[in-house]
């Protein structure tokens, strides 16, 4: 059989797995980050502010989608979710109190300007001020990013990311955004995981807008690549010294078995998916594997693709959350399962944990692409958190978890990688998309009936390591 390219990351998958040694102690973990390392928390509009009709907000997409029945686990949305909108300043507090260096929120652009386009609602970007300003005193360097998946839904009434216009758009709330912000903040992120949107939300229906149509998600992809390099620029002329990047999720990709037909897959996934994105990123264009992939599959009909501009990163933002296990179910492009294998260890998304992973991919985006940067914009777990009778909550796996792939993450440093910060997904319990409030992240814990906070162990764990760090 024909052999394709081993080039791209997925030629650096066959190392195999091997756990990081499992290090608790967050004073030994310090020590191998260099002083200045950025330790920070990750969080998204949607899934915190609540608020969802106050203040002249507008509907998002999400807010469409949430509506729909049988879209979101028990029927929940995110109306109220963390009630972060009021609730701001206790959180930043509690993110002080572990010393954190950095957050990374979002914006939501249907609260800043309801219709997308034209006028700005003065009320909602007046928040995003309180915000920065509380962060600024409790030292904490804000991290802005500006699109978690909440596009206005006017704009979606108007075709959304598939609608080329829509780039024009993007640019011109990012220049709202920044000019406003720009005094204050300079680290930018324009999109997370443009993959999850186009592809969850216009192929596999499974996020917001909620469309099933692959030639759709693919004109999203295009747009999402087009937009970040126009508001970068926009930023850019805007904010001296600012500095842009882009969260990526790249997981550990890699072949269920041995076999031809399973590596095939893998390459031909991560080309289709991570590449897709990230090759653009770096001025390569899209990726020839991932073409031929889309194109056997027939998601290209009626596209057409040139080559996106390059993305212009100060720095490259990496979740990594797992191993992708991918099996192929017959030879056709796309007929695969991804996913956990059987009987590993995995979380409450069953998602496989594979902290190794993260040291892999690490190395291989900077041996593939070379990015000025690296942060670690997301990582952490789900697990059935519970406060027990004496206050306490226990998440002794949360911990487990973060200590491997923080000493992941040290691997990768010191083999090289340009690692500058890490932002642990997430401060709050909140809304989980399309799973509601049934999957608890937070290293703090939500009680969402009264919205009393409690810190996890693993809060404390945190705050130790960062502590530790000098
Ligand atoms: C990522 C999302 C984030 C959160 C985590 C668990 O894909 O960016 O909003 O849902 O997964």
């Amino acid at each position: 059989m024909v052999r394709p390219r081993r080039s791209g990351l997925s030629s650096v998958y066959d190392r195999g797995v091997t756990n990081a040694d499992l290090e608790l102690d967050p004073t030994t973990l310090a020590a191998r980050f260099p002083a200045g390392f950025a330790w920070g928390f990750a969080a998204s509009a949607y899934q915190i502010e609540g608020a969802a009709a106050e203040d002249g907000r507008g509907p998002s997409v999400w807010d469409t989608f949430a509506r729909v029945p049988g879209a979101i686990a028990d029927g929940q949305t995110g109306d109220v979710a963390c009630d972060h909108y009021h609730r701001f300043r206790e959180d930043v507090a509690l993110m002080a109190g572990l010393g954190a260096k950095a957050y990374r929120f979002s914006v939501s652009w249907s609260r800043v300007q309801p219709g997308g386009a034209g006028a700005v609602n003065e009320p909602g970007l007046a928040f995003y001020d309180r915000l920065v300003d509380a962060l600024l005193e409790a030292g904490i360097q804000p991290l802005a990013n500006l699109f978690h998946w909440d596009l206005p839904q006017t704009l979606q009434d108007r075709g959304g990311f598939a609608h080329p216009q829509v780039v024009d758009r993007f640019a011109d709330y990012a220049s709202l955004v920044a000019s406003r912000l720009g005094d204050r903040v300079s680290d930018w992120m324009t999109f997370n995981e443009p993959a999850v949107y186009a592809f969850l939300g216009h192929a596999d229906g499974i996020h917001a807008p909620g469309l099933r149509d692959w030639p759709t998600a693919l004109r999203v992809a295009d747009n999402e690549l087009r937009a970040h390099a126009a508001a970068g620029a926009a930023i850019r002329s805007l904010v001296t010294g600012a500095r842009i990047g882009i969260s990526i999720d790249v997981n550990h990709v890699a072949p269920a078995t041995g076999s031809d037909a399973d590596r095939r897959a893998a390459a031909q996934w991560s080309s289709a998916r991570d590449a897709w994105f990230l090759d653009p990123l770096f001025g390569r264009g899209y990726p020839a594997l991932g073409l031929e992939a889309h194109r056997a599959a027939g998601h290209l009909e009626g596209v057409e693709l040139s080559e996106p501009p390059a993305g212009n990163l100060d720095y490259l933002g990496l979740n990594y959350y797992r191993r992708d296990a991918v099996r192929a179910r017959s030879d056709r492009a796309f007929d695969w399962e991804i996913g956990p294998r059987p009987g590993t260890e995995q979380t409450q998304m069953d998602w496989e944990v594979a902290p190794a992973g993260l040291r892999d991919v690490l190395l291989a985006l900077n041996a593939e692409y070379a990015p000025r940067e690296i942060v670690i914009t997301e990582n952490g777990a789900a697990y059935p958190d519970v406060v027990d009778p004496d206050g306490r909550v226990r998440d002794d796996r949360r911990v487990a978890y973060l200590a491997r792939h923080v000493a992941a993450a040290a691997e990768a440093l010191a083999a090289g990688a340009p690692l500058t910060g890490y932002h642990v997904w997430s401060l709050l319990d909140n809304f989980e998309w399309s799973l509601g409030y049934s999957r608890r992240f937070g290293l703090v814990h939500v009680d969402f009936a009264t919205q009393r906070r409690t810190l996890k162990d693993s809060a404390a764990w945190y705050g130790r390591l960062i502590a530790a760090t000098r």
